[in-house]
């Protein structure tokens, strides 16, 4: 009865931290669907609708809540979780900790973030918005649905060191929690699932689309000369990659970043040599609030990050064939001149009505 194929959705969680792939999502992935089906047929009434907004020149998102409908009260839940020590083994540690609203939820100006204990992992924290046109997550793409990417971060022991269990215990004893999950999704016990839908819900409304760009697309501002000169910059030798409106295709590449030990980028899900050192690209919008820079946070500022496209690339079979250039050389070939109106333009996708919206935060 319960192998309903709903939505052809499967789940999956490859362990960021772990040498081999693992699927390690398959009894949650059973529990979820064992209560879509039995949640298809509640009603929450007394809830208000929230819905998505965004710009016309945005794509459809790709995350359609059907099965978990976002009201004003579930995404107020979710914020509250994200902002919630509760969910690490030791209440040290909330999502926020390393995902702050005023860096675009990204981690404040930390190559690798600190989970429990002052322990840290291999990777940069990246920015969380526009989650809901995101078809992948993390930087080598190992979680493909936004319902079960908090189960990473609590479980990983650099990061929360809990278990889904003990979360949904701990969350049972506290009697707003049980409160608020009652109103919400009109259940007497909290389980995982609920918990992931809560989160969803929050992420998935974290919309960044009120940049100066968005405002110039839409005329009501202009860009100065120096932003309109980076913007042309851009237009020829960055877009073709990160693709507007939302400055990622989310695919993987090969940018020539000399690699790491143990870091194999995309190949680690994959296992497909084609993409070693491959990492998802990221979004470009709220850039200048992102930084340090790259999977693992290696460079500091913009003006290191072009310097890396235009001068430091590192020769791979695999190269994006975008690197290559005719004359035999690497990379992207920039100005100093073309550098600093890039870095002008990058700074029109700061959102500030987005870090510092009051809806956002606890
Ligand atoms: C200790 C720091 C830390 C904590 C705490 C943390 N994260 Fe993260 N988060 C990261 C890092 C690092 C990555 C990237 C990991 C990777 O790519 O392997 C990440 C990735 C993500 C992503 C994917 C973003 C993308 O663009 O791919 C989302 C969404 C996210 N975290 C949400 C959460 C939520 C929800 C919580 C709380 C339940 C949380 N994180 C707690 C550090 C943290
Ligand atoms: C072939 C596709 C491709 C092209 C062309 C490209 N990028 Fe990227 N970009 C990526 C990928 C993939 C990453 C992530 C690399 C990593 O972290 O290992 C990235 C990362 C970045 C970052 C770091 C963002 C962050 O949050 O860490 C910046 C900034 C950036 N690119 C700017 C540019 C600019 C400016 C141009 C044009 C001069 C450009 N890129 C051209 C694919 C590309």
């Amino acid at each position: 009865m319960l192998t309903h194929n709903l939505d052809n959705i499967q789940y999956f969680v490859i362990s960021n931290q772990s040498i081999m792939a693992r699927l390690i999502f398959l009894k949650l992935a059973g529990l979820l669907l064992v209560s879509f089906f039995l949640g298809s047929c509640t009603d929450h009434q007394s809830n208000s609708s929230f819905a998505l907004s965004y710009p016309d020149y945005f794509p459809d998102p790709i995350y359609q809540s059907t099965r978990n409908p976002i009201t004003k009260e579930g995404f107020e839940l979710g914020r509250a979780l994200f902002h919630d020590p509760i969910l690490s083994t030791d209440s040290t540690i909330s999502c926020e900790s390393c995902h702050a609203q005023g860096h675009a939820f990204a981690d404040h100006n930390v190559a690798l973030s600190e989970g429990i204990a002052g322990r840290r992992g291999v990777r940069n924290s990246p920015a969380i918005f526009n989650a809901a046109w995101q078809p992948h997550f993390m930087w080598d793409g190992g979680i493909n649905h936004i319902e079960v990417m908090p189960v990473a971060p609590i479980t990983n022991d650099v990061e929360m060191g809990e278990t889904m269990n003990n979360v949904v215990k701990k969350l049972n004893r506290n009697q707003a929690y049980k409160r608020r999950f009652k109103q919400v999704f009109n259940v007497d016990v909290i389980d995982d699932q609920k918990l992931l839908f809560a989160l969803a819900q929050y992420m998935s409304m974290l919309v960044s689309a009120t940049s100066k760009y968005d405002q110039v697309r839409q005329n009501k501002a202009i860009f100065t000369d120096i932003e309109q000169q980076g913007y042309e910059v851009f237009v020829q030798k960055c877009s073709s990659c990160h693709k507007e409106p939302l400055f990622t295709d989310y695919t993987f590449r090969n940018t020539g970043l000399p690699a790491k030990p143990d870091e194999t980028g995309r190949h680690h899900v994959t296992l497909e040599a084609e993409d070693m050192h491959k990492f998802r690209m990221p979004s470009l919008r709220n850039v200048a609030l992102t930084y340090p820079y790259m999977h693992d946070g290696r460079f500091k500022t913009l003006r290191e990050v072009l310097n890396h496209y235009s001068d430091n690339m590192q020769d791979y079979s695999n190269l994006d064939p975008l690197f290559k250039l005719d004359n035999g050389k690497l990379g992207i070939p920039l100005s100093e001149n073309e550098k600093t109106a890039l870095e002008s333009f990058l700074r029109t996708l700061s959102d500030y009505s987005f870090t510092s919206n009051p809806i956002f935060s606890e």
